[in-house]
């Protein structure tokens, strides 16, 4: 096991919860309160996990890395999308589940993280399979999968601010 296939498949499972939800009527509101809450409790932990243990890890590669893309720079771009993840996930919750408007607000949350996901497999993933060893990450598999489990029944959301985020792990 490997914490880039633990992350990855992090995302195909948010990525099913959302196809699910499009399938759900809207007048089934007991089932689409089900997913949501799943999905939501998923990315915030899943966020935080990243937060604790990839982006940290992420970033001592700077000293090492020879490559176009600064370590830096995409740890402060994804901080600052789990932060806009946040807001768009704390909007569903101001709309009756089954809305138009809850709907949209979902659709948002999708888009957002969508994006994010897209990049954060293109960026830091491809870093770590390429620069970090497969014993190093399958012990980090363990460690984020640990993590995600102790906060299986949900976490406060908190958000970083993205500078400060990396200055404090960049020297660390
Ligand atoms: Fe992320
Ligand atoms: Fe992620």
């Amino acid at each position: 096991m490997d914490i880039t296939a633990v992350i990855a498949h992090d995302h195909e499972e948010q990525r099913r919860l959302f196809a699910i939800l499009e399938e759900i009527d809207s007048s089934d509101v007991e089932s689409l309160r089900a997913v949501w809450r799943r999905l939501d409790i998923l990315l915030e932990a899943h966020a935080k996990a990243e937060e604790k243990l990839f982006y940290p890890r992420l970033l001592q590669l700077q000293k090492d890395l020879i490559e176009p893309s600064d370590p830096s720079d995409e740890t402060e771009d994804a901080i600052h999308d789990h932060n806009e993840i946040r807001d768009t996930i704390a909007d569903v919750s101001k709309h009756e589940v089954g809305s138009v408007e809850w709907r949209k607000a979902v659709l948002e949350v999708n888009t957002a993280n969508g994006d994010h996901m897209a990049e954060e497999e293109r960026e830091g993933l491809a870093d770590f399979r390429r620069h970090i060893s497969l014993e190093e990450r399958h012990r980090m598999a363990v460690e984020f999968t640990v993590f995600e489990l102790n906060h299986a029944s949900g976490i406060t959301p908190h958000d970083e601010d993205p500078k400060e985020y990396v200055q404090e792990h960049k020297d660390s």
